[in-house]
């Protein structure tokens, strides 16, 4: 596999296989210090790019010019004071995208007038994420290392910059280093990635981090704990369901905490009630909200967090056996409630109610789930956001505002009385694990609210600040997402690292 893209940070000078030069509209000559480096020839094809109006910096366009030296890409940015952050963000996603084996590896990024500190970082991080393939299973080809090694990039601005751009880029290739590992786990095979797997590899993740611990329930412990939503999902799989628990600087424990729970179906079935088998093999991709939660806690621990929080992954395979739970069936749930199981494939909530259930034995601040939960909210939203939940007004939107300034869309949907209603008309149970026909991202949203921790006594009990993310469409397969070719999204470590690391 390829490594991480490695990067340093300079002033402008020196010029690399190819210089990539992010222009503003607007002008029509080539900023100062632009063509520092390049040769006679380079520079006069630059300048006659402008001066022929062949590159008028409009937002999107490139021209590509060729040097023996050094080839030289122009990337039209539109106007500069309107250029946000997620827009450059993408902007340096794309020019990774559009490399070919000619632009070499080694690169340099200038970054001229009308740039700021912000903006290059923005840039920086769209490059750093977009260079990301899983071929680990591909046979090479023996003579052709160089594809496999890393670019070397060196992002180039004036000195008044340097010292934020470093700051930001260091702190953008830690945030990456944990979005592509969500990506690693989501878009590994279920052959592989199994739930005892995944609990290995966070085991070996943490081992002599002194600041980051992982407990495992494995099969003997959910037994003993009674987690009756894990073990009838997972019973009927030889591989066996766990829960993991990740807890960041446990020393800094002062007063509550943040929790962040993932659906970790590492594959869905269906089970008994069998989905069709069309798609069947994009649900490896049913356990990214656990692989959010992985590389959340690497992100978290690469860039230095300095405060106490955890996280929860509820793992488990749901398949049909003579072992597996059935519709029909009433299962005990770690929470003490019963569930009536209409539909085996509404495996997620129940999974996520032990999970939830689980939180409020931490202290929690808030809690907050990740799932790929239901093709309702594909339906509703598309691949274009995940859908958003809340019983905290003041969470959901502080939730949908980093979700919104990291590109990484989270939509307000409706947590309604009317949806519980639903789930908790069962004739045999407390709750049943299906609701109507229409709005099934709500009814199961409404599911999730039944087993949300409640804190305080008597008439002052209420819940936790809780918060759903849907993410059955942002996950995997989005083709208008720029920082990602296809497969496993990583979609809202970004998200939660504003969340919880930005003061
Ligand atoms: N993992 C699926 C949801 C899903 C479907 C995610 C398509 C991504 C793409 C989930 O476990 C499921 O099967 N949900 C059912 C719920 C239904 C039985 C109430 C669904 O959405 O159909
Ligand atoms: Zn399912
Ligand atoms: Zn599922």
């Amino acid at each position: 596999m390829r490594g991480p893209m490695e990067h340093q940070v300079a002033i402008i000078g020196t010029i690399a296989d190819t210089l990539i030069l992010p222009l503003f509209e607007g002008t029509n000559k080539p900023p100062n210090r632009a063509l520092v480096g390049l040769s006679r020839n380079a520079q006069s094809q630059v300048k006659g790019a402008f001066a022929s109006e062949d590159f008028d910096g409009k937002a999107g366009k490139t021209l590509s010019l060729w040097d023996s030296e050094c080839k030289v890409i122009l990337l039209g940015m539109g106007k500069s004071d309107g250029l946000k952050e997620n827009n450059a963000r993408d902007a340096g996603a794309k020019i990774v995208a559009g490399l070919g084996k000619t632009h070499g590896k080694n690169l340099a990024v200038r970054f001229t007038s009308g740039w700021k500190s912000n903006q290059m970082i923005a840039f920086a991080e769209g490059m750093m994420l977009r260079d990301y393939k899983f071929d680990k299973y591909m046979s090479k080809d023996e003579d052709d290392d160089d594809d496999d090694a890393p670019y070397n990039v060196t992002f180039q601005a004036s000195a008044r910059h340097q010292e934020q751009l470093t700051a930001g880029c260091n702190r953008a290739a830690a945030i990456t280093t944990g979005v592509h590992i969500a990506r690693d786990l989501g878009n590994e095979p279920a052959n592989v990635l199994y739930p005892m797997e995944y609990a290995s590899r966070a085991q070996a993740f943490a081992k002599g981090k002194g600041n980051l611990s992982v407990t495992v329930l494995d099969w003997d412990d959910l037994q003993e704990n009674k987690m009756g939503g894990l073990i009838n999902v997972g019973k009927g799989s030889e591989h066996k369901p766990c829960m993991v628990i990740w807890e960041l600087n446990a020393k800094a424990k002062d007063g509550p905490c943040p929790i962040i729970i993932g659906k970790g179906i590492t594959f869905d079935t269906g089970g008994i009630s069998l989905k069709p088998g069309a798609g069947m093999d994009e649900m490896k991709f049913d356990m990214h909200g656990s692989a959010t939660v992985f590389g959340l806690m690497v992100a978290l621990h690469g860039v230095n967090h300095k405060g106490h929080m955890m996280g929860i992954s509820c793992m488990a395979e749901n398949t049909p056996s003579s072992t597996a739970y059935r519709p029909g069936d009433v299962i005990d749930t770690y929470s003490g409630k019963t569930v009536e199981v209409l539909n085996t494939d509404a495996e997620g909530r129940l999974v996520l109610a032990d999970g939830l259930w689980k939180a409020g034995e931490f202290n929690p601040e808030y809690i907050i789930d990740l799932a790929t939960l239901t093709g309702a909210c594909v339906i509703a939203l598309g691949h274009e956001a995940s859908g958003l939940w809340s019983n905290d007004d003041e969470l959901l939107e502080r939730i949908r505002k980093v979700a919104s300034d990291s590109g990484e869309l989270a939509w307000p949907m409706p947590l309604l009385p009317a949806f519980e209603k639903q789930v908790t008309g069962s004739k045999i149970a407390d709750v049943k694990n299906l609701g109507e026909r229409y709005g099934g991202s709500n009814s199961a949203a409404a599911f999730l609210k039944q087993f949300v921790p409640e804190q305080g006594e008597g008439d002052d009990k209420k819940q936790y600040p809780w918060a759903h993310i849907d993410i059955a469409g942002t996950g995997w397969g989005t083709s208008t997402n720029a920082t990602v070719a296809h497969g496993a999204t990583g979609v809202h470590v970004r998200t939660l690292v504003r969340l919880i690391n930005d003061e």
